[in-house]
């Protein structure tokens, strides 16, 4: 499969910033020559989904950032948003990212929730799990992903993307290593299948994003801040560019 390469501009830029953005970002991948081995997702806030899809369509897939759990199309649920809204727009949706478990309380059966709604309109859910720093310094982080993998796929465990994100490595500057990461890829594939793309993101930049995305048992990344600097962002598809 082709590998990929996410970016995640969590709740940042205006609508008017984010076309300007995506402009920019529709030039540098233009004037590459990615030779169509990598699939590139621009996941912007839902406001300026619609405009950046428009500038990003030759060029890139969109991705939503969360989707809501109550209903897959419709229905009296205030400030929701559903599946079959984004799905004018969108391939993909991010479910289970930490900040949302954390901050809103997200449980892994509203992720799946989400997930059995993202399914029903066509689109793949990019399910994120992560330990914190203290399950994974108790040795015990293998248990914790896989039992917050399994509870939070139900329903749609054939058809996901895994993102692997440690909410350690989250915007700390602070990659997880690359053996680490390995680690639990093959043991995410050896319970849910060598088919399952398995991707990784905490603090991926342009100093370690073509070692990440060159390891055969990791199928792309998830980048947060890195991908919303123009700079950075040139140069990461420059260094995957030049496979
Ligand atoms: P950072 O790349 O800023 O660490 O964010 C990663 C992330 O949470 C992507 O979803």
């Amino acid at each position: 499969m082709n590998k990929l390469f996410i970016s995640n501009w969590k709740m940042n830029l205006t609508l008017a910033e984010g076309i300007s953005f995506s402009n920019e970002i529709s030039r540098t991948i233009n004037k590459s020559i990615i030779n169509g081995n990598i699939e590139i997702v621009i996941c912007p806030p839902f406001i300026s989904i619609p405009n950046c899809f428009q500038v990003l369509k030759s060029v890139a897939k969109i991705g939503a950032q969360d989707v809501s759990s109550m209903h897959d199309a419709k229905g009296a649920y205030t400030g929701e948003i559903s599946a079959k809204m984004i799905s004018d727009y969108a391939d993909y949706v991010i479910i289970g990212h930490s900040e949302r478990r954390i901050n809103l309380k997200e449980t892994n059966h509203d992720v799946s929730l989400k997930g059995i709604n993202v399914i029903k309109n066509n689109m793949i859910p990019i399910l994120c799990i992560g330990e914190t720093e203290t399950q994974r310094d108790s040795g015990e982080y293998i248990s914790v992903l896989l039992n917050q993998l399994r509870e939070s796929s139900k329903g749609f465990e054939k058809n996901m993307i895994v993102a692997y994100e440690p909410i350690w490595a989250i915007g700390s500057g602070n990659s997880c290593k690359t053996a680490q990461i390995i680690e639990i890829s093959k043991q995410v594939k050896s319970s849910y299948g060598d088919e399952t793309p398995f991707i990784y993101g905490g603090s991926v930049n342009e100093d370690n994003c073509k070692e990440i995305l060159d390891q055969k048992e990791i199928d792309g990344v998830l980048v947060g801040s890195a991908s919303l600097s123009l700079d950075s962002f040139s140069k990461m598809i420059s260094l995957i560019d030049s496979e």
